[in-house]
């Protein structure tokens, strides 16, 4: 086991294509990161590095005491789990999963030690007999995770192991993936475009866009402090509401105008963001989870905390409700919604205009809201997220964060 330590790492293809741009990244011994982002960032680009599969640009990588970048991959002693986990169809499970052990020429008795204990890790010992066609795809997953295993190696890769498999196995392998990679407490770098698998199962979660690096942090932390709008829009389902609003202070009462609607901003908010008073008399971009707004004849109608609109459309979860409705606001168009936008394949001239804004509530299930009923949202505005609209970046003080 070993830390693995990311220093200015950069890849440039030989066609001139950057797919990594000075990603620095400490990822503790033991520890599960996770490396996310859309389809193209530079991940499969970045584990490759680290395995030794693709030549290292800019800057170096080390594992445990040793930089690697001129290490040859069976020399790293990590093992690379792939989203196509290639098996030897002619060869049983046990010999699958010995193959690596046995090129190794380690003793026959222990390879069948170590291969029995993986099977009994991945409840594989029943199948041990078996060929890989004989096999459920979840079944092939975990023999290919067992062959990873079995070479007991410092550190775990895996690119996007789980987007063969099913929506309902995917969960199932999750799960267990999870408890594996904890019971063995190997230093583990996963790879995937999924955001729901990265926050359910990182220690840390490493967001990329085109190369960069955007945040790095434990789950919650960049659910709850997202650094710019990318991280924002990206982690969370549904994902943030974005909207531009505009900041007016009378009098020392700090409020939003949404279109023709006004939000107060709560004193303890501005107390935690003083840097929001400098953006007094100019636009920002307001983000609100869709879980910080509920159906007002729930919870109440506080005044300046509510926002008044029409149901489009309800979608009954069964544990909440998700409530679509318009609001006379202007959409966020920046690069990073763009990136958004593409990532879940949106067209995004159809934000483009200013013709106002969905907003997505998660509603408790004891709401009565139909299709086309005029509804009154309140909106925990202690709750509310900013960003800067030039830039992107969130606002807030740096005292009060990292
Ligand atoms: N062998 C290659 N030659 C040139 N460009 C490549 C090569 N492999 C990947 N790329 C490009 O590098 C970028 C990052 O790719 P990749 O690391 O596969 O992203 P991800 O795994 O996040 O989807 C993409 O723009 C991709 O087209
Ligand atoms: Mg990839």
């Amino acid at each position: 086991m070993a830390e693995i330590v990311i220093d200015g790492l950069g890849k440039v293809y030989t066609d001139g294509t950057r797919a990594v741009n000075d990603l620095r990244l400490d990822i503790q011994d033991g520890e599960f990161l996770v490396l996310v982002g859309p389809s193209g960032c530079g991940k499969t680009t970045a584990l490759r590095m680290i395995a030794g599969l693709e030549s290292i640009s800019e800057g170096t990588i080390r594992i445990g005491n040793s930089v690697v970048n001129d290490v040859p991959p069976r020399d790293r002693d990590v093992a690379m789990v792939f989203q196509s986990y290639a098996l030897y169809p002619h060869l049983n499970i046990f010999e699958n999963i010995a193959f690596g052990l046995r090129l190794r020429k380690l003793p026959k008795a222990e390879i069948e030690e170590r291969v029995r204990e993986v099977a009994r890790i991945l409840e594989l010992e029943e199948h041990l007999q078996r060929k890989p066609g004989n096999l459920s795809g979840g079944q092939r997953q975990r023999v290919a995770m067992g062959r990873a295993i079995v070479r007991r190696p410092r550190a775990f890769l895996m690119d996007e192991p789980l987007s063969n498999l099913d929506a309902k196995l995917r969960v199932q392998m999750r799960a267990q993936i999870a408890r594996i990679q904890r019971d063995l407490g190997v230093t583990t770098v996963y790879v995937t475009h999924d955001q729901t698998e990265a926050m359910t199962l990182g220690d840390r979660v490493a967001v990329m866009k085109r190369g960069v690096l955007q945040q790095v942090g434990p789950p919650q932390e960049l659910y709850d402090h997202p650094r710019n709008l990318f991280v924002a829009g990206f982690v969370g389902s549904p994902g943030m509401n974005l909207l531009t609003a505009s900041l007016t202070d009378d009098d020392g009462h700090f409020r939003l105008r949404l279109g023709d609607q006004t939000l107060d901003l709560p004193e303890g908010l501005l107390h935690r963001r003083p840097a929001l008073r400098g953006y007094a008399g100019a636009k920002v971009v307001l983000g609100i989870r869709p879980e910080d707004m509920e159906d007002a004849a729930i919870v109440g109608a506080t005044e300046g905390a509510t926002l008044t609109s029409v149901a489009d459309l309800v979608e009954a979860m069964g544990s909440d409700v998700l409530v679509h409705f318009p609001l006379d606001a202007d959409p966020v168009v920046t690069e990073d919604t763009r990136e958004l936008a593409r990532d879940v394949g949106a067209d995004d001239t159809l934000s483009a205009g200013s013709e106002g804004v969905v907003l997505v509530g998660r509603f408790s299930p004891r709401t009565h809201v139909f299709e086309g009923q005029d509804i009154t949202i309140a909106v925990d505005t202690e709750r509310l997220h900013f960003f800067d609209p030039a830039n992107g970046k969130a606002i807030h003080d740096h005292e009060s964060q990292e």
